[in-house]
């Protein structure tokens, strides 16, 4: 990998470098759209990055499908596919991890200890390999994004990072490689999580509600679903700190993470 992008970047080629850990669905794929639009070269990686699940998760049970995988790839554009191995990743001895402060331990990070430090780590790592021009990732994992930026200006990485919309099933459902857990009952309450957002955002947008009536109305909407068997988080806030916010005006970030059935599943939109 590091051959192939000094090759490339030796005749002044960009990359676009697309990260990620596989089942590919349209919302990577619209990633590698956009890196192909605004790169001569786009790579993309497939890795389950063991260190990001915490031991009660599913990366063993995390749907895997390469050669599905590596037909979308080529179907979509990209020129390289980069599939480490654990043990090229993670060699003996490995022992350095990367740490975000404040932004780790919120939201997501709250409910899934160690999991953005597992994220950052791997993304340094790959973006050491990959040498990208930029680097894509999609709105969804709107933590990760905003650790992934930190981590890139604080360690003076030299990536630029492109954050793309979230790609949405007819109902709404952000796409997501875990939504494939669903059995078809809890698929179709699944479409209650983006309908929350929105009756989040439709109080706070219309300028004369405040934030709690807004985290009121989207918290009705996900306890009236009776699959939802937990509410993990759901509120409103700063999008560049993640903390709480208090008053309406400015963009906010709207975000909830729920449990359906064994599934955990996120999803946000900025007003
Ligand atoms: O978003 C993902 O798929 C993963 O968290 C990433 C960025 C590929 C790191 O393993």
């Amino acid at each position: 990998m590091r051959e192939t992008s000094r090759r490339h970047t030796a005749k002044d080629k960009s990359i676009g470098f697309v990260p990620t850990m596989g089942a590919l669905h349209d919302g990577h794929l619209s990633l590698i759209r956009r890196a192909k639009d605004e790169n001569d070269i786009v790579a993309a990686s497939v890795f389950v990055n063991p260190i990001q699940f915490g031991a009660d998760e599913d990366f063993d049970r995390y749907p895997r499908d390469i050669e599905g995988d590596r037909e979308k790839l080529e179907k979509s554009g990209a020129d390289v596919l980069f599939i480490p191995e654990a043990k090229m990743i993670y060699t003996d001895g490995f022992s350095t991890h990367v740490h975000v402060d404040a932004l780790s331990d919120k939201l997501c990070g709250a409910f899934r200890p160690g999991h953005f430090d597992g994220v950052a780590t791997v993304v340094c790592k790959l973006f050491n390999i990959v040498r990208p021009t930029r680097a894509y990732f999609g709105q969804k994992d709107f933590q990760q994004t905003v650790v992934i930026r930190r981590i890139t200006e604080d360690l003076n990485i030299g990536v630029d990072i492109v954050v793309c919309p979230t790609v949405r099933e007819y109902d709404g459902l952000a796409m997501s490689s875990r939504n494939a857990y669903l059995s078809p009952e809890e698929r179709k309450s699944a479409g209650a999580i983006y309908r929350a957002l929105q009756a989040a955002a439709a109080i706070l947008k219309s300028g004369s509600g405040t934030v709690s009536e807004s985290v009121s109305a989207m918290k009705s909407v996900l306890s009236a679903e009776p699959l939802i068997s937990e509410i993990q988080y759901s509120g409103i806030y700063d999008p560049l700190t993640l903390a709480e916010a208090v008053d309406a005006g400015k963009e906010k970030l709207i975000a909830a993470a729920v449990k359906i059935g064994r599934t955990r599943l996120i999803d946000n939109i900025l007003v």
